[in-house]
C-alpha cells in the first residue's frame, strides 16, 4: 500500500517514463528550503529529458481527463496528484519544453498542518 505522497510521485514517474519512449533521463531530487533552516518548506523535483508539453496544453494537464495519451491515459493521473498536494496544504508547479524536457515541482510544508 502506498501512501499518498508516494502515489503522486509514481504518478509523476509513469508520465515522466511514457514521455521518454525512446529513453532518457529522469531526475528526482528533493531539498528543503530555505537551506538554512529557519522554515520548513520540501521541495521535490521530478525532471525528465521528454518530448515535453505544449505550452496551449500546460493550463490543462492538471484538469481532469485531459490526457495526450488516446488509447492509454485516463488523464487521471495529475488531477489526483493535485488533490493529494493540495489536501496537504501544498502546491505542485511544472515547467516544460517541447522536445527538451518538463519538470515538475511538489512544495509540501513541514510544519504540522492545523486542519489535521
Ligand atoms: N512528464 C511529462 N511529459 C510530457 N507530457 C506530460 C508529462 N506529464 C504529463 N504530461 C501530459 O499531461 C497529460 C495528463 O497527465 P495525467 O497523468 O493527468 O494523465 P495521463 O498520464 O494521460 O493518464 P493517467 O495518468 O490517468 O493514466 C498527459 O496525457 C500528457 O499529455
Ligand atoms: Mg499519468
Amino acid at each position: 500500500m502506498l501512501t499518498r505522497i508516494e502515489q503522486v510521485l509514481v504518478n509523476l514517474y509513469l508520465n515522466a517514463i511514457d514521455a521518454m519512449p525512446e529513453g532518457g533521463k529522469l531526475n528526482v531530487g528533493a531539498n528543503v528550503k530555505p537551506a538554512d533552516g529557519t522554515s520548513s518548506t520540501v521541495v521535490i523535483t521530478v525532471a525528465d529529458t521528454g518530448f515535453g508539453i505544449e505550452k496551449k496544453d500546460l493550463p490543462k494537464i492538471f484538469q481532469p481527463f485531459f490526457t495526450a495519451k488516446k488509447k492509454s491515459g485516463l488523464g487521471l493521473g495529475l488531477p489526483i496528484c493535485d488533490r493529494i498536494i493540495k489536501n496537504h496544504g501544498g502546491k505542485i508547479e511544472v515547467e516544460s519544453q517541447p522536445r527538451r524536457g518538463t519538470i515538475f515541482k511538489v512544495y509540501l510544508s513541514l510544519e504540522p498542518s492545523r486542519t489535521g
